[in-house]
């Protein structure tokens, strides 16, 4: 039952991150770049980016966590990251929602912290940090095609359809 649950869990967590992950890429990035050329872009930044950042990292934690728990109850949490057997489906899926967490964590908050003023930086420092969130973006973005296919083929395994 607890599995059941945190499966649910797990998806409705990972919509709200990859959901979210889309949603910059694909609206606020083009939007911003657009509100800027006219002047209305500080709305987004002080209003609507601090709150998407927000449910975006912490949604990607609670998809890790409840990912890996799951694969710690159903007690294949090994052999998914060795890629063992049946299990290497989830494992590749696994694995690479594990640097997609690491991108967000270590290259997109820290740098978009400083982009929209949330701690000091210069001019400077501020084209650079902005250049290394989208970067990290994009790869999540990238990274989000097989990883969804995987996690999704993992399920098929597990009832033995693979
Ligand atoms: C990167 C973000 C992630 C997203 C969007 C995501 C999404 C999903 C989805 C949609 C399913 C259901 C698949 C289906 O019913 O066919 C699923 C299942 C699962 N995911 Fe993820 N996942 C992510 C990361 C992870 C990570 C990092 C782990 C492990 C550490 C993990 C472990 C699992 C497990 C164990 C299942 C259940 C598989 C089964 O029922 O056989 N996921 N995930």
């Amino acid at each position: 039952m607890d599995l059941l649950l945190d499966r649910w869990i797990h998806i409705l967590a990972g919509v709200t991150w990859v959901g979210l992950l889309y949603y910059f890429n694909f609206v606020q990035v083009p939007g911003l770049a657009a509100a800027k050329a006219d002047g209305t872009a500080a709305g987004i930044t002080k209003h609507i980016a601090p709150r998407a950042l927000l449910w975006f990292r912490w949604a990607a934690v609670v998809t890790w966590l409840s990912g890996a728990y799951y694969l710690a109850r159903a007690g294949t949490f090994m052999d998914a990251f060795i890629l063992q057997g049946p299990h290497a489906y989830l494992g590749i899926g696994a694995w690479l929602g594990t640097i997609m967490l690491f991108n967000v964590w270590v290259l997109i908050w820290p740098n978009q912290k400083k982009v929209l003023g949330l701690v000091d930086a210069t001019d400077q420092e501020k084209a650079k940090a902005a250049r290394t969130a989208l970067l990290a973006s994009r790869t999540n973005t990238a990274l989000s095609i097989p990883m969804l296919f995987f996690m999704v083929t993992g399920s098929l395994a597990h009832v033995g359809m693979f």
